[in-house]
């Protein structure tokens, strides 16, 4: 019996749910050659990793060479997939605007799973023109039919003041805040989703 159990008379399970680190998937929504989304990954991560409560890892879904869905036999990819999303507790979608909307490659992705990303919470990081803000407000009503629970706290990037050229990511200072509270709602409700599944 642990500290857990005595102090608050929690179940094992319950016990074992509160110390096992969460694991939370910082997955890149665009897959062209030159996209920037690996650097707004990595810095997201950066500020994750400093928090130290959670393990958090990247997810990129170009690495997993999933077809369009239906097209063609989905090979290892498809397998390896849904292997990803079912050791993940939750989700920060790093979200790029593409003609107002989500990458095809990341909406392909959210449709070749379903039970995977049920009851898991997520964040949104996006960039755009506006910040990514159609894009994310697209996403989000994707996740509602997927079963995730996406938080308010919501940081937009925008391509003019955070990245030189539009290339070259240079966040300004005040992001810093807001992904850190973006990362607190994910985390709380990720580890109160988790008891549900
Ligand atoms: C096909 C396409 C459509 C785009 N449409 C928009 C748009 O509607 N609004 C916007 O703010 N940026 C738009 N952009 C600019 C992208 O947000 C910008 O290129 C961003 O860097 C893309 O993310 P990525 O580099 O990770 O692919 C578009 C870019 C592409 C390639």
């Amino acid at each position: 019996m642990g500290i857990l159990n005595k102090l608050f008379g929690t179940s094992t399970n319950q016990e074992e749910n509160i110390m096992t680190k969460l694991n939370i998937g910082i997955i890149l929504g665009s897959t062209r050659q030159g996209r920037v989304s690996p650097q707004v990954g990595e810095w997201v991560k950066g500020i994750a990793d400093k928090r130290g409560d959670a393990n958090y890892e990247i997810v990129d879904i170009a690495e997993f060479k999933l077809p369009f869905l239906g097209e063609a036999d989905p090979g290892p990819g498809a397998a390896a997939w849904s292997a990803k999303l079912s050791s993940l507790d939750g989700f920060v979608f790093i979200t790029q605007e593409y003609n107002h909307s989500i990458t095809a490659a990341l909406k392909n992705a959210l449709d070749f799973a379903r039970d995977e990303w049920n009851n898991k919470a997520a964040g949104i990081v996006s960039y755009g023109s506006t910040g990514g803000a159609r894009a994310a407000e697209h996403l989000r009503g994707i996740l509602g039919e997927l079963l995730i629970a996406d938080v308010r706290v919501h940081p937009t990037l925008s391509l003019f003041t955070d990245f030189e050229n539009g290339s070259v990511f240079k966040p300004a200072d005040l992001h810093l805040d807001n992904v850190n509270a973006m990362l607190d709602q994910v985390i709380a409700w990720s580890g109160a989703l988790k008891t549900l599944r």
